[in-house]
């Protein structure tokens, strides 16, 4: 698949740095924690609200609403070619538990800010559509980016919209909610389907790890997003009391997943460069005097070969449990002609760059079975994310910006070659 013909490539003018860093600011305070950190779950009335403040931003602009049925959000700001294949831009708003306020929202914003720069130098040729992607966390509803998934063709809506979070309420319960409320807000959102024909996705995202920081560079243009596989795991015992059953001849649930996740680590921490987590765990019934009757873990596993993962694949399949698999991602090459445009956007700026891999999995990894797919990472500090501390300096928001802004010019011009 390749990428379109960059149109007439045009200098995009600088991002306004009062604007950009005044969204990230405003939308910092919708699912503010009090240790500083940002809760805003998928779909959740904190979503809802940044969803609604995207949209008025947007419809400023002149851009329509569509809400397809897996709850992406897209924006669309129309072109002098209407026949032409939208430019995707865009991220997720939804954020960790105890997440930050950069992850995903930055990419979200620095896309609205090209529209504004667009829309000041007279408008795009191509039709630009930013969205913000559903569910991208995966964490009320696993899997992670679901929502670009769906829209993709990776994973059935039917799936999707059945899955329920830990209260029992279903993503099709949780989407309606948000709809509704956008709408009983005022704002028009009309329906689309899934898939589409687009002439590129971008997404510029915090790389979430240390090595830009270290090396002290200003871009990442990455080259690919590493392979992942995500599962649940189940292992049964009965439950009892804490007191009165000997040890001797107990079937202690939580005593046989530690034996499991000991194996495991083993199994996986002997190949090369993975990296594994267990990131999530419960016991249940989870009383202080009750023998444990059931475990669920979760385990997420990451390797850029497809072989390695393949090898740790086999580890958890063979595990002594109930694996349930939530995920399993290939890894994904991203289009050479559009890491050209980012590269080229980032030379015009004068900003140093390097070419890397994504250790996080990100929507543009979905996106990528649908058209040519890039991304443009900037340097958090500390390589901290998914944490209350999680931080991107206002130098690397804006640097972020101007190459988005850059690579959407080129993309989405204003004359067709
Ligand atoms: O899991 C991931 O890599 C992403 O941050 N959701
Ligand atoms: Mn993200
Ligand atoms: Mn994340």
């Amino acid at each position: 698949m390749s990428a379109p013909a960059p149109l007439t490539a045009l200098a995009a003018p600088r991002a306004d740095r009062a604007r950009v860093l005044g969204r990230m600011e405003a939308l910092s305070r919708v699912g503010r924690l009090a240790n500083g950190g940002l809760c805003r779950l998928a779909l959740s009335d904190e979503e809802t609200e940044a969803r609604r403040m995207l949209i008025g931003w947007a419809q400023a602009l002149g851009c329509t609403a569509t809400l397809d049925p897996a709850g992406n959000l897209f924006l669309r700001m129309e072109g002098r070619r209407p026949d032409l294949a939208p430019l995707l831009v865009g991220s997720h708003l939804d954020s960790q538990p105890v997440g930050g306020h950069f992850d995903g929202v930055l990419g979200v914003v620095a896309g609205l800010e090209c529209l504004e720069l667009l829309v000041e130098a007279g408008g795009p040729e191509r039709p630009v559509e930013l969205v913000s992607w559903c569910n991208e966390e995966g964490v009320r509803f696993a899997p992670t980016t679901m929502g670009s998934a769906v829209h993709a063709g990776a994973l059935p809506l039917a799936r999707a919209l059945a899955t329920r979070d830990a209260e029992g309420t279903s993503l099709a319960a949780a989407l309606e909610r948000s709809a509704a409320r956008l709408r009983a807000a005022g704002l028009t959102l009309t329906p689309r389907g899934l898939g589409g024909s687009y002439s590129a996705f971008v997404e510029l995202h915090i790389e979430q790890g240390p090595v830009l920081e270290r090396e002290g560079i200003a871009i990442g243009v990455v080259s690919d997003v590493q392979g992942l596989a995500q599962f649940r795991l189940s292992v049964a015992g009965t439950a009892g009391h804490a007191g009165a059953v000997p040890m001797a001849g107990r079937e202690d649930a939580l005593t046989r997943a530690r034996a499991v996740m000991d194996r495991l680590d083993a199994c996986l921490g002997a190949l090369p460069g993975l990296r594994h987590t267990i990131g999530r765990i419960e016991v249940s019934p989870g009383a202080i005097n009750t023998i444990p009757a059931r475990v669920d873990f979760t385990l997420d596993a990451r390797h850029p070969d497809p072989e390695v993962l393949a090898r740790a694949i086999a580890c958890v399949t063979a595990a002594e449990a109930e694996v349930t698999p939530l995920i399993h991602q290939a890894p994904v090459p991203f289009s050479p002609a559009l890491r050209g445009s980012i590269a080229a956007a980032c030379d015009a700026l004068g900003l140093s760059r390097r070419e890397m891999i994504s250790g996080a999995t990100h929507d543009a990894a979905q996106a990528a079975a649908l058209c040519p797919a890039g991304m443009i990472f900037v340097p958090c500090s500390g390589g901290i994310s998914h944490n209350e501390n999680e931080h991107c300096p206002p130098e690397a928001v804006m640097n972020g910006t101007d190459v988005l802004a850059g690579t959407v010019f080129a993309l989405a011009g204003k004359d067709p070659a």
